[in-house]
């Protein structure tokens, strides 16, 4: 019996049932149908021995098959079925393990009674990354076979465990180092020549001891305190169930969970970000083949917290890197803060004393250009200045070899004329790390009007390689995520201005799920930063001519209120804690007098969050108009990857759709008729309008 994507042999008394389904072997409705299929022919061979279960390509079975979920016939119980067949036989039914065994097809393996698995394999229930629980069994299967607490801790944080982890815990029976498929049959043969009995994993007592009832209390306080993620109270009851009630009974309370959570805004959302991280990572417009430039190492111009923290990345991914400086101290500086960095993960246990010397060794500090001379691609990661950046750039073009890649890490310079001035614009890309570099997942890669496409492709690879999420943006002011701050931060200002207070502000956003609103987060990223950002633009004649517009930040900044770091901002500090200010509606109170703006004593939330959302989703749609950006999902992905958008509402761009594009549209029409609209502020995009008048969802637009 064979499928294209299962097929069964019987080789010598032993059924050989093999899932072949590039990439990952999902469990597509083609598999499950191969699956069941084949272990019918099992079932009718009485007189095989035994069953291997094992997989091709790169992974064992990496789960339910995502895009599947999408459909409105999806159900899992064709799959629990099956997998209660497999746990019935009375002959042995072997998994045998490799790659990353997730989700469904850890479900799978644990219907099996015996699972072998080689040492580098990994294992893990990640369904609640994506706002669901495992559907199929793996509730009740896992607390019987590891326990409830380990099992709760690996449901509920969807990490990983090695194989060795795996073993101790009880859910694999045996590590072998070989051939999956030899590995399987060597361990059905010893199985049915020692006439081992089978061992069920349903049939198994889950303890229910002080240990197990504390880690449910625990995990339910927790849930409860997260109801933006559904998953995590479902997880809990299904666990539950596992441990008060039969295994059938607790296998059909955690499919009804699953049913009510496939269907949930959460989860939807959490699955377009899956896939709209993947898809962010290819370059977009028709497929070229080009290759990749090799990246062997890296140079970083430029030590003080960017350079450092870009630094970092390179090393932590086992690529040397040196870093340039100007004089000694900025030099000591700046690989000094590296290494305390280091050794403050040290501390917290998150790295050993050897990966920390492996690393530290990686990173070279140096005065002189010419060692940047073999780097494979260079950054340039100095004071953010138009002049400052070009020197360095021409220098750059001198002094790297042909073929090595020029980055500059600009944040609001045109990528363009630093390219042009290295004199190889072909080899120029935008690297825009985000602060701290180290942590931030996301990078904004920037494709300029000369970038040539294997350079591009290389930023993308050599993005995945140093665990960043890219995505590609056009040449444009603020990129793709800072353009849309700029409408966002305004409207907070104007708002202040009319008598809403920061804490009212961030309040209403915070209610949203973001995890900072504008005043917090200003405060935290400097005042001073802000308004010295509108102060350039203001001497480059790019604002508009709006005498109101921005003035706030710009007093605070006169003040020297700089944010966190001064202990007053938009709030005042007791060490980190922002605290409501009243010297801020003095000084807004003053400004508004000023520039005769009617304050009101009431402004709903509502007009908080209209303003403030309705606005940015407005310019991220111009920017897919414009082609700065190719996807609705890769503007979502630089929110929920750098900008603290909550990613249960699954980005600006998905959460457009869900709130109706007409409703966004008339809202921003409502604002420019009853506020005025001589600066453009409330004019919605023609994509927006045209989307909105055929009833087009952003979902479903391609630039194409
Ligand atoms: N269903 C459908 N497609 C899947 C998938 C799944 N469960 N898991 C991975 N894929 C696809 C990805 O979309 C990607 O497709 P693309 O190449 O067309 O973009 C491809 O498989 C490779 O995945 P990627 O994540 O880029 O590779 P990786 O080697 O970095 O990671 C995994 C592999 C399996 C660890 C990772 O993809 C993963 O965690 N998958 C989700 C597993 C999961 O959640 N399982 C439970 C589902 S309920």
């Amino acid at each position: 019996m064979s499928t294209n994507v299962v097929s069964y042999e019987n080789c010598g008394g032993i059924g050989l049932l093999l899932i072949s389904n590039p990439p990952v072997n999902a469990l597509s409705t083609e598999v499950i149908t191969g699956l069941r299929s084949a272990v019918s022919t099992f079932e009718a061979e009485g007189e095989t021995k035994a069953l291997v279960i094992y997989c091709k390509g790169r992974t064992f079975v990496a789960g339910g098959d995502i895009a599947s979920f999408e459909s409105p016939e999806f159900d899992t119980r064709p799959f629990s079925s099956l997998l209660t067949r497999l746990d019935a036989f009375q002959r042995p039914v072997i998994a045998t393990l490799h790659g990353t065994v997730l989700g469904g097809g850890l479900e799978l393996a644990m219907a099996c009674h015996y699972r072998i698995a080689v040492p580098d394999a990994r294992f893990g229930m990640p369904e609640v990354k994506l706002g669901l629980l495992p559907g199929s069994q793996g509730t009740q299967r896992l607390p019987r076979l590891a326990g409830v607490p380990l099992a709760l801790d690996l449901i509920l944080s969807g990490r990983f465990l090695s194989a060795p982890d795996a073993l101790a815990a009880g859910i694999i029976d045996e590590i072998v180092d070989g051939d999956p498929l030899a590995l399987g049959i060597a361990a059905a043969e010893r199985l049915v020549r020692t006439r081992t009995p089978v061992r069920r994993s349903s049939a198994m007592k889950v303890v229910a001891d002080a240990a197990a009832t504390q880690a449910l209390a625990r995990a339910a306080a927790a849930a409860g305190k997260k109801p933006a993620y559904p998953a995590l109270g479902a997880i809990v009851r299904s666990v539950e169930a596992a441990v008060m009630l039969p295994f059938d009974e607790g296998e059909e309370i955690e499919a009804r969970e699953f049913d009510q959570l496939r269907v949930s805004g959460a989860s939807k959302a959490l699955r377009h970000l899956f896939f709209a991280e993947r898809t962010a990572a290819r370059i977009a417009g028709p497929p070229q083949a080009v290759g990749a430039r090799e990246v062997r190492s890296v140079g970083i111009v430029g030590a003080g917290t960017m350079g450092g923290g870009i630094a970092m990345n390179f090393a932590n991914a086992g690529i040397p890197v040196v870093l340039v400086e100007t004089s000694d101290e900025a030099l000591e500086r700046g690989l000094g803060m590296v290494r305390k960095n280091y050794e403050a993960s040290a501390a917290k246990g998150k790295l050993s004393a050897e990966q920390v010397q492996k690393r530290t060794r990686l990173l070279k500090g140096s005065l002189d250009y010419g060692s940047l001379s073999n780097c494979d691609l260079v950054i340039e990661a100095v004071f953010e200045s138009l002049q400052v950046k070009k020197d360095v750039c021409a220098r750059l073009g001198e002094t790297c070899k042909p073929g090595a890649i020029i980055a500059t890490n600009t944040s609001t310079l045109d990528v363009n004329v630093l390219a042009e001035a290295t004199g190889r614009p072909a080899d120029v890309v935008g690297l825009h790390f985000f602060s701290p570099a180290n942590v931030m997942r996301l990078l904004e890669v920037v494709r300029a009007a000369r970038t040539a496409p294997d350079v591009l492709a290389t930023a993308m690879q050599i993005a995945r390689r140093i665990n960043k999420v890219p995505v590609i943006s056009g040449v444009c002011y603020g990129f793709i995520g800072n353009r849309m701050l700029e409408p966002y931060m305004r409207e907070t200002e104007f708002l202040l201005l009319e008598g809403a207070l920061p804490q009212q502000i961030d309040a209403a956003i915070e209610s949203l799920g973001m995890a900072m609103g504008p005043c917090r987060m200003s405060d935290l990223s400097g005042i001073d930063i802000g308004a010295k950002v509108v102060i350039g633009q203001a001497e480059a004649g790019a604002l508009p001519p709006d005498p109101n517009y921005r003035v706030v930040v710009r007093r605070l900044f006169e003040l020297g209120r700089n944010g966190q770091k001064a202990q007053a901002g938009y709030y005042r500090y007791e060490g980190r804690t922002p605290l409501p200010d009243p010297a801020v509606a003095t000084i807004c109170a003053d400004l508004a007098r000023q520039h005769g703006i009617v304050r009101r004593s009431v402004i709903p939330d509502q007009e908080i969050i209209q303003r403030l959302m309705y606005t940015l989703i407005n310019e991220g749609i111009q920017i897919l108009d414009e082609g700065i950006s190719y996807r609705p999902g890769d503007v979502d992905v630089v929110w929920t990857a750098g900008y603290g958008f909550p990613d249960y509402r699954g980005g600006p761009m998905f959460m457009a759709d869900q709130i109706g594009l007409s409703e966004i549209k008339d809202t921003l029409d409502h604002f420019g008729r009853v506020r005025g609209n001589e600066f453009g502020y409330w004019t919605p995009s023609n994509l927006l309008k045209s989307l909105a008048a055929r009833g087009q969802r952003l979902g479903s637009w391609s630039k194409d």
